[in-house]
């Protein structure tokens, strides 16, 4: 198969690292790729937001299949379009992308099939927004309904902070995704993902995750899109998964599919492990970044052929994939100044060095500048290293992160702290 993969972070380098490994993979290109992926794909400079030119690209080029990354495209239909010209394509249709595109939809999908969530309000005016919170007890969640980066959620300590947020997101502070607000439930428990691959019909489970949102040491800070992450995360276990994929994933599959909207893609379910069992917290309609990262240094086999097999209805005949027993543990590297305003062109040397002992360094926000990698985005790269237990993955991804000169750079030194400090217990 010709294949193009579209993105250009982390998550696309490790994908890219895969697919090119697969024997039903002829040719890969990325659109616009990375000098990470480079080494694995022909990179075409076309940008994920132009539609038009990404599928003229694939008539050119006689692509296919198309593995999309990130969730922008997805929710703008590319999809859709792609699959009109008869090309498979591994990612949802718009409206079933909506699982990503809009928390209310998510929600009143929840709602329709029954699959536990928090109890939730969707409101479309501020008037309406805080006569409803009234109804709600402190600490509660405020969502802009739309994407936003991942920084439309506001989890509200006192009313007046709940109230202020409402008056914010109506305002316009996370533009047109702040249109519609839902209100929820404050649930406790402790955070995993879950991944499920789906060809609109049949579903297969695809490893589990735990990711470190906040960008200091010890959760704290603000939120960002991830600081690090390993897999498989421990505290779901065989049972849980089994009761995520009945109570959680099927059904919602089942419901897109009854509605005629089928679900092709990667489901990437945020779970929140309360005392009542697994609640969806949201869905994304993509891979992890970085979860993605980790889940691909343990897969074996052909990815290539997995995911086609989920994007053209084959899901029930395909083999499931054979993770690696090991775990896997990436630190992401930001640029100083991360979330708020990272700083660019930060050089970077010793990536051959730390990529020694099965470690790897994916690119996920670099540029060349002549012969010297720098700094291009937020999240710059993400040095990932597995081992026999979370605490020796630990240990060799930051033996890596000490051999790379990046001075323009920072990382979390606790990834992972959850289950290193029970492994130790
Ligand atoms: P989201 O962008 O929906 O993943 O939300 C970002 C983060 O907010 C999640 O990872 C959770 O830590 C937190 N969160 C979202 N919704 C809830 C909720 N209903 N209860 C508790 N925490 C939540
Ligand atoms: N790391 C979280 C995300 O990809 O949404």
């Amino acid at each position: 198969m010709n294949i193009l993969l579209v993105g250009s972070g982390g998550r696309e380098h490790a994908l890219s690292w895969q697919l090119a490994q697969s024997e039903s993979c002829a040719k890969l290109y990325a659109a616009p790729g990375s000098p990470g992926i480079e080494a694995y794909a022909e990179c075409v400079a076309i940008g994920t937001d132009d539609l038009d030119g990404l599928i003229a690209f694939c008539t050119a080029h006689a692509i296919d299949f198309v593995v999309v990354g990130p969730e922008a495209p997805l929710v703008a239909g590319l999809a859709d379009r792609l699959r009109a010209r008869g090309i498979a394509v591994f990612g949802p249709g718009a409206a079933a992308a909506q699982l990503e595109g809009s928390k209310g939809f998510t929600k009143d999908l929840c709602a329709r099939a029954g699959i536990p969530t928090a109890a939730y309000v969707r409101c479309t005016s501020a008037d309406e927004a805080h006569a409803v919170l009234e109804g709600f007890t402190i600490p509660v969640v405020i969502k802009a309904d739309g994407l936003a980066a991942g920084k439309g959620v506001i989890i509200a300590e006192t009313a007046d902070e709940a109230a202020a947020a409402i008056d914010d997101m109506f305002d316009g502070a996370f533009g047109g995704a702040g249109a519609e607000v839902v209100i929820e439930e404050f649930m406790t428990g402790e955070e995993a993902s879950f991944f499920a691959l789906s060809d609109g019909t049949n579903v297969m489970a695809f490893g589990s995750a735990q990711d470190h949102k906040r960008v200091g040491d010890g959760d704290t800070g603000p939120n960002t899109g991830g600081m690090g992450a390993y897999s498989p995360a421990p505290v779901l276990t065989a049972e849980l998964e089994a009761a995520v994929m009945d109570r959680i994933i099927r059904p919602t599959v089942a419901t897109l599919a009854a509605e005629g909207t089928p679900y092709v893609g990667v489901l990437f379910a945020g779970l929140m492990l309360t005392d009542a069992g697994p609640k969806l917290i949201e869905y994304n309609a993509r891979f992890g970044d970085p979860e993605c990262q980790v889940l691909m240094m343990r897969f074996n086999g052909d990815l290539a052929a997995l995911l086609h097999a989920a994007s053209t209805g084959a899901l029930a005949d395909a083999t499931p994939p054979a993770f690696a027993s090991d775990y896997a543990l990436t630190v992401v590297m930001a640029a100083n100044g991360y979330p708020a305003t990272p700083e660019k062109g930060g050089a970077i040397q010793g990536i051959a060095d730390a990529e020694t002992g099965g470690v790897r360094v994916f690119h996920a926000g670099t540029a060349r500048d002549g012969d010297q990698i720098v700094a291009a985005g937020g999240r710059v790269l993400n040095v990932t290293a597995t081992g026999r237990t979370v605490t020796e993955a630990q240990a060799r991804a930051y033996a890596a992160v000490d051999k790379l000169d990046f001075a323009g750079g920072f990382c979390r030194r606790d990834i992972g702290w959850r289950e290193v400090a029970r492994e130790a217990e």
